[in-house]
């Protein structure tokens, strides 16, 4: 993996535009209207000015891509640049022609780690964060006193590098917690299997899994993470759960009634929580849903 730097002169007035973060360009990727990476492309082309020659440039002061490398699927880059609304660094990966993250809006996500961990019983908690991304899930998981261990998984090497470099925000807070061990691993096998989360420790059970890695149920990274989400494939994953575990999922859709009643099946009890947080773009709301099941 190399390091590559793309630094723009300070008095660039108008940085000229990724134009791969246009919407319409995610949209041909198959992110849709509701999609954070949207969301994020949408960031990008706020500030779209139009000088006087009638060129289209947008007002990005700085651009710096932090790490690079060639996957089987194509290029992976953790990207920083500021946002010009709000003036702070956003940190984005792009995989391929595909934006797979943003820290733009990370409200859902790290009530995803409260609003699961709320449900846990007991005062040393034992948990799995299924997908590592920018690491905001697990950092808010850490921030529970009560949780003594935290195993996070993530299919990417590039993603545990980035973390271990500690080249991401407050990654440090997160790799150098005693508590922590960052595992490479794909989650849905792991949840499938008769071993389960540790490696170390086959068969160990767990307080909680809080799961961010598909869009929804309904809209995977992958077709093969689609058996997970059925009642065999969270019957599997209940198994690693102890008596009174929690499972907390985050999804970009409203909650769904089909997949909530497939929950209540498996688990019993399932809330489905509408997070909603200030979208700065729109200047209105947007929202998420955690499911909890226990
Ligand atoms: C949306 S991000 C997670 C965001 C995270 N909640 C946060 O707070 O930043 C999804 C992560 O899942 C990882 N991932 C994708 N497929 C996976 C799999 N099958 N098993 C484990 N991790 C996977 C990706 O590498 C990525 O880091």
């Amino acid at each position: 993996m190399g390091d590559r730097q793309v630094l723009l002169p300070a008095d660039t007035p108008d940085l000229l535009c990724h134009n791969d973060l246009a919407p319409r360009n995610l949209i041909v990727d198959g992110h849709g209207a509701r999609t954070r990476v949207r969301v994020a492309a949408l960031g990008a082309q706020a500030r779209r000015v139009r000088p006087p020659d009638g060129r289209q440039t947008v007002a990005m002061r700085r651009f710096e891509e932090l790490a690079w490398s060639e996957t089987p699927r194509g290029e992976i880059s953790l990207r920083r640049r500021i946002e010009p609304t709000l003036k702070v660094d956003v940190y984005e990966v792009k995989l391929g022609d595909e934006f797979l993250m943003s820290s733009l809006f990370t409200v859902a996500e790290i009530e995803l780690a409260r609003l699961g961990l709320a449900q846990a019983k007991g005062e040393s908690l034992d948990v799995v964060v299924g997908g590592l991304g920018l690491g905001c899930t697990a950092r808010a998981a850490l921030e529970d006193p009560r949780v003594s261990s935290l195993v996070v998984v993530d299919a990417m090497p590039e993603v545990i590098d980035w973390h271990e470099r500690e080249l991401l925000p407050d990654a440090a807070a997160l790799v150098r917690d005693p508590r922590t061990r960052l595992l490479l691993a794909n989650f849905f096998e792991l949840a499938a299997s008769d071993a389960g989360f540790d490696v170390e420790e086959p068969g160990r059970t767990f307080d909680a899994v809080l799961l961010d890695i598909d869009h929804t149920p309904h809209h995977l990274l992958h077709p093969d993470h689609a058996p997970f989400y059925t009642a065999e494939g969270l019957r599997r994953l209940k198994g690693h759960l102890r008596t009174d575990g929690v499972f907390a999922l985050w999804s970009d859709d409203p909650p769904d009634a089909p997949f909530v009643q497939l929950l209540e099946e498996v688990f019993g009890r399932v809330d489905a929580h509408v997070v909603t947080f200030a979208n700065f773009l729109t200047g209105g709301e947007s929202s998420n849903t955690v499911y909890v099941a226990r």
